[in-house]
């Protein structure tokens, strides 16, 4: 049962566009900061201010990696979260968090994922201009260099700044204004202030934060990083004019008393005894994707494909293979090569090894796996035939 109050305040976080501007190969709101994705952190935020029904919108087939960095961000207030799927444009994801906000809630916040970075604060300010009556509330900074206005090479006239400043996220409005206005809309907006003051609705400005800036290019997600890390970032600057490959290493035990037949190696063994696991026990796979991810500093098998996660619930190496050679490309890496050796009694691996590597090596698009298998003497857990143990070394090149 729970026992969270009901908010009055709920944040739309649009995180469902493509992030074109990135280049990053995937959704910008999935690529990695540091060991967290853009909106990992812009969840963080959120949740470190003030309580609110918290919407995700995020990219098609997405949405249960949505879930997983909500509920990491969310804590104990798991309950307070709902995820749903965007649209074409901004405005229209915006227009689908909006359907998904609860009954009870007076103000809505609306946040670009993209703003990893805003610090809480700003969401208190908005929240307390809105409790202040207003309809519709933004947070700006001021604009600090000189701005002229240029006609194709020539620069006619400075502009005054005085009268400028830059909008940032979270933008709040008064729930039933807002829904108002989108109902009403029959344009695209630059973001719902404008929406909000076509609508006839007085915007008032609270302070924002330079932090809040939008992560767009890759300069953008340089700088994100810097913010977090300025020491080991200029370290790297210093000392690592390019980036290295780096290498990881990663281990798996299933023991036998699966059910059906036993996968191992991303092969099916016919009339060979079963692993048991959450999926489907491939120790050999799972080792692998342990080794990828700690040498793309991406955390362990359990931070991606943790039993809370019933997709994963019987899949076999492919989905988790393709899934990780996708987290790794969000976060700028691909597969140098991959090494794995298996200790089994059985199944016995000389006739089909060559196959096990081309299935591996497929999974993860055509990277080369090398896969060994050696017995134990009779020794150990594995010697006695009652289980199998895997052991992964992989190389990860910057993409
Ligand atoms: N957004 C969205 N749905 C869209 C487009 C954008 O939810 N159809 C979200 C983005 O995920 C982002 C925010 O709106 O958090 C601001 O958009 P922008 O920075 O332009 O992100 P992208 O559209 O992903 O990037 P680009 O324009 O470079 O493709
Ligand atoms: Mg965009």
């Amino acid at each position: 049962m729970s026992i969270t109050p009901v908010p009055r305040t709920a944040v739309i976080v649009v995180a469902a566009g493509s992030g074109t501007r990135l280049g990053a190969g995937g959704p910008k709101a999935f690529v990695g900061i540091d060991e967290h994705t853009v909106l990992r952190h812009a969840l963080d935020g959120v949740f470190a201010g003030p309580l609110a029904q918290v919407v995700v919108v995020a990219p098609a087939g997405r949405e249960g990696d949505a879930l997983t960095e909500a509920y990491a961000a969310a804590g104990d207030a798991r309950d307070l979260v709902s995820v749903v799927v965007g649209g074409d444009t901004r405005q229209a994801s915006v227009a689908a968090g909006l359907a998904a906000v609860w009954a009870d809630v007076r103000y809505v916040l609306v946040h670009d994922a993209a703003r990893a970075l805003t610090p809480p604060a700003v969401f208190a300010r908005v929240i307390e201009a809105l409790e202040a009556d207003n309809p519709a509330v933004v947070p700006v900074v001021p604009v600090v260099d000189t701005l002229k206005r240029v006609d194709g090479h020539v620069a006619l006239a400075a502009v005054d700044r005085s009268e400028l400043a830059a909008a940032q996220t979270p933008q709040g409005f008064s729930r039933v204004d807002l829904e108002a206005a989108y109902a009403a809309a029959s344009e695209e907006f630059t973001d719902d202030a404008a929406l909000m003051a076509d609508a006839g609705h007085a915007v008032v400005v609270v302070p924002g934060d330079r932090a809040a800036f939008k992560i767009t290019t890759p300069d953008d997600l340089e700088r994100a990083r810097a913010l977090l890390a300025p020491e080991a970032h200029t370290r790297v600057a210093i000392e690592q004019p390019h980036p290295l490959p780096r290498v990881g290493v990663g281990t798996d035990v299933h023991a036998f008393g699966g059910e059906g037949d036993l996968w191992l190696a991303g092969l099916s063994w016919p009339g060979e005894p079963a692993l048991s696991g959450h999926s489907d026990g491939d120790a050999v796979s799972h080792a692998i994707v342990d080794a990828l991810l700690a040498a793309a500093g991406l955390g362990d098998i359990g931070t991606h494909f943790g039993t809370d996660r019933p997709e994963y619930a019987g899949a076999h190496a492919d989905r988790f293979l393709e899934r990780t050679l996708a987290l790794l490309g969000e976060a700028g890496w691909r597969v140098g090569n991959v090494s794995v050796q298996v200790q089994a009694v059985r199944p016995r691996f000389a006739a089909r090894r060559a196959e096990a590597e081309a299935a591996l090596s497929d999974a993860l698009g055509g990277a080369p796996v090398s896969v060994s298998a050696t017995t134990t003497d009779g020794l150990g857990f594995t010697g006695r035939g009652e289980g199998v143990a895997a052991y992964a070394v992989a190389l990860v090149v910057p993409a």
